[in-house]
């Protein structure tokens, strides 16, 4: 089971969002033999927003071997994608917002076809690590929360039919049990990895 890894964890070693997907992780490795995961760390691959000329120069490449296409070459391979970023501004970083710009690549991830998008991407699945400093998951902030809706609509666009979200909420406001929300997210986290990994 090829795994893809896209850490969009910001704040690095301090992200509790880190947490929670190195507990995902590390509890599917656990619990399947075949697990390889590829990590796509995005404050590694610095990618930047294409511009028009940027773009121009992807929409005129001769095929999709070049450098420009490696993040959505290795997207499309992966048979399990693991999404992890905090929640920013109603979804999440700009650093993932421009992943994805990268890896919706037409011909390659995805094509369009008379009877709509057809995704090209192999995954049957994703899943979706995150930490909100708000409350977000019940009140009046459930309207705000974009994140999961939006990744489910460029995931279907890419062909990968199902997401799980997991989250801690609620971990920026005073008084919080930060340490109690995660540990139950984690709890939720391995769960989730022992059903993924049985889902064979
Ligand atoms: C730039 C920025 C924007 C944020 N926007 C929101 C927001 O809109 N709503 C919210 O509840 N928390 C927001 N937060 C708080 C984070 O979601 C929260 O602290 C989260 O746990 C951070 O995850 P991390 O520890 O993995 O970095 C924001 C934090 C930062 C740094």
């Amino acid at each position: 089971m090829q795994v893809l890894w896209i850490d969009g964890c910001v704040r690095g070693a301090c992200s509790r969002t880190r947490r929670l997907a190195e507990t995902f992780l590390n509890a599917l490795a656990q619990a399947r033999a075949d697990v390889q995961i590829e990590t796509a760390c995005l404050n590694e691959l610095g990618l930047v927003p294409f511009n028009e000329e940027t773009l121009r120069e992807r929409d005129g490449a001769a095929d999709f071997s070049g450098r420009e296409f490696e993040a959505a070459r290795q997207f499309r391979e992966a048979d399990l994608l693991v999404f992890a970023a905090p929640f920013w501004e109603g979804t999440f970083p700009a650093a993932l917002h421009t992943y994805l710009e990268h890896v919706c690549v037409t011909g390659l991830t995805f094509r369009l076809t008379e009877k709509g998008y057809e995704g090209l991407c192999h995954a049957g699945r994703a899943v979706f690590l995150t930490t909100r400093g708000g409350i977000y998951e019940s009140g009046p902030a459930v309207r705000d929360n974009h994140a999961a809706a939006f990744l489910t609509t460029v995931l279907t666009m890419l062909g990968v039919p199902r997401l799980d979200t997991v989250a801690a909420e609620g971990l920026d406001i005073e008084g919080c049990d930060v340490e109690a929300a995660l540990v139950q997210a984690e709890r939720q986290a391995r769960d989730l990895a022992q059903r993924i990994a049985a889902d064979r």
